[in-house]
């Protein structure tokens, strides 16, 4: 049997507008979400996050579930355009209020608030002036999460202030896939940067609280021993994993990957200073992971998140995929996390995010099978003196999968969106068998 530490953090983990529904209500102004949500053939199906899992309403019942599971902590985020409708100036009360009201309720039931300061809901204007590619926005973040710090702070230990900013800047700024849907290169690079400065302004505006980062970080190999391919590997590794890590916990960027974006932009918006905020000791590195990438290069052009890096293609590595596409390896969150162990050492982790779509309603053994993999390599690398501390799965809910709309369900409850009727699926069972044995 795997066990780990009585202290290991069970978690499971969530996002507002993946779950939250009431977009209009409380004075929440619109976000960059809402707006991507509206634009015809955006997201699958024509999806919206209007109504979501109508967590708004029902997060006392939802909160209930977690209980029955063994919770120990929970992993949720914060609407930016609840607490300011605006993106900046005015407050509004009815959403602090709301975030108040989960955590107390969280604290009743004796489990652990983790929120997440900014998961990709931008407030809407503040996209209108320019979004991430503009350095303003990292100040404005910076204002708003010792908004939400101040009211929260005196309940809440554990603060992550950013999810994924490579999915913000990359999949909003690059390819589009994500809002708000801009084509443009240049502004992705520019975007990446602003984000982590917030994130550093963010943590100086947070005092004595212990305040993390998660990145989504994938375990990259070459699909073969020939250099175009060991090349592609090197450069994929550098635009997704050392582009974050580097800057946050070795105060610079690599320079190999400054070289590889020398034909995208030049680091000018890099202002001096700017690398120390950004490389303020950090408390622990949120890790998500979901699947690896193998990848070969020299192929032809074709437009792609890896600015700069367009020749490279992500090739097949014959393992099984989820619903949703993504090929599966429990391995790669091994060798991820003693990687990280090696090369960022004594940095405190959590695995922020590991779960997998499947369609399977109710019986999902497909889940249980991913969430049993992954979590021996959590133990696996422990064993090998790894400092894992915790692990959330994704998600508690079934919710809106982003570009994928409610089509892609990933959660260990199964919503049913026509009367939000919540249903445990049998991971979800197992998971609360393993947290109450404390390991496999
Ligand atoms: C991550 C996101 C999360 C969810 C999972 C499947 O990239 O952080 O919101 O969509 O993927």
């Amino acid at each position: 049997m795997s066990t780990f530490e009585p202290g290991f953090r069970w978690g499971a983990a969530t996002s507002s507008y993946q779950i939250e529904g009431a977009t209009a209500e409380d004075g929440r102004g619109p976000s960059i979400w809402d707006t991507f949500a509206a634009t015809p053939g955006a997201i699958d199906n024509g999806d919206t996050g209007e109504v979501a899992a109508d967590h708004y309403h029902r997060y006392r019942d939802d909160v209930t579930l977690m209980k029955d599971l063994g919770l120990g902590a929970y992993r949720f985020s914060i609407a930016w355009p609840r607490i300011q409708p605006a993106g900046s100036g005015a407050v509004e009360q009815r959403g602090l209020d709301f975030y108040r009201r989960l955590v107390d309720t969280l604290l009743e039931q004796g489990i652990e608030p983790w929120p997440t300061v900014y998961h990709w809901d931008l407030p809407q204007p503040l996209e209108d002036a320019g979004g991430w590619p503009e350095r303003d926005t990292a100040q404005r973040f910076a204002d708003y999460a010792a908004i939400v710090h101040g009211a929260l702070a005196d309940r809440v230990t554990h603060w992550t202030t950013l999810n994924e900013p490579w999915c913000s800047a990359f999949l909003g700024y690059a390819t589009g896939r994500h809002a708000p849907g801009r084509r443009e290169p240049a502004a992705a690079v520019r975007a990446a940067h602003h984000l982590l400065l917030a994130h550093g302004l963010a943590a100086e505006a947070m005092p004595g609280s212990t305040v993390g980062l998660t990145l989504n970080l994938t375990d990259v190999s070459p699909a073969s021993r020939a250099e175009p391919d060991l090349d592609a590997a090197r450069r994929i590794d550098g635009l997704q994993n050392r582009l974050f890590l580097d800057p946050v916990l070795l105060g610079d960027y690599p320079a190999d990957v400054q070289a590889d974006l020398a034909g995208v932009t030049s680091f000018e918006h890099v202002l001096p200073g700017d690398l120390k905020t950004i490389s303020a000791p950090l408390d622990f590195l949120g890790v998500n992971y979901y699947s690896p990438m193998l990848v070969a290069g020299g192929g032809a052009p074709r437009p792609s998140a890896y600015v700069g890096s367009d020749r490279i293609e992500q090739v097949d590595g014959g393992r099984p995929r989820t619903s949703i596409g993504w090929e599966i390896d429990a391995l790669g969150l091994l060798s991820l996390l003693t990687r990280l162990n090696r090369d960022y050492p004594a940095i405190p982790l959590y695995v922020t995010e590991n779960g997998a779509a499947f369609d399977e309603p109710v019986h999902d053994r497909a889940r249980v099978a991913y969430l049993d993999g992954h979590l021996r390599a959590c133990a696996a690398a422990i064993a090998q003196g790894v400092p894992l501390e915790g692990y959330f799965a994704w998600s508690l809910l079934d919710n809106f999968e982003w570009s994928y709309g409610y089509a892609q369900r990933f959660g260990l409850v199964h919503v049913d969106y026509e009367t939000q009727e919540r249903t445990l699926k049998d991971s979800a069972r197992w998971y609360a068998g393993v947290i109450a044995r404390g390991g496999l």
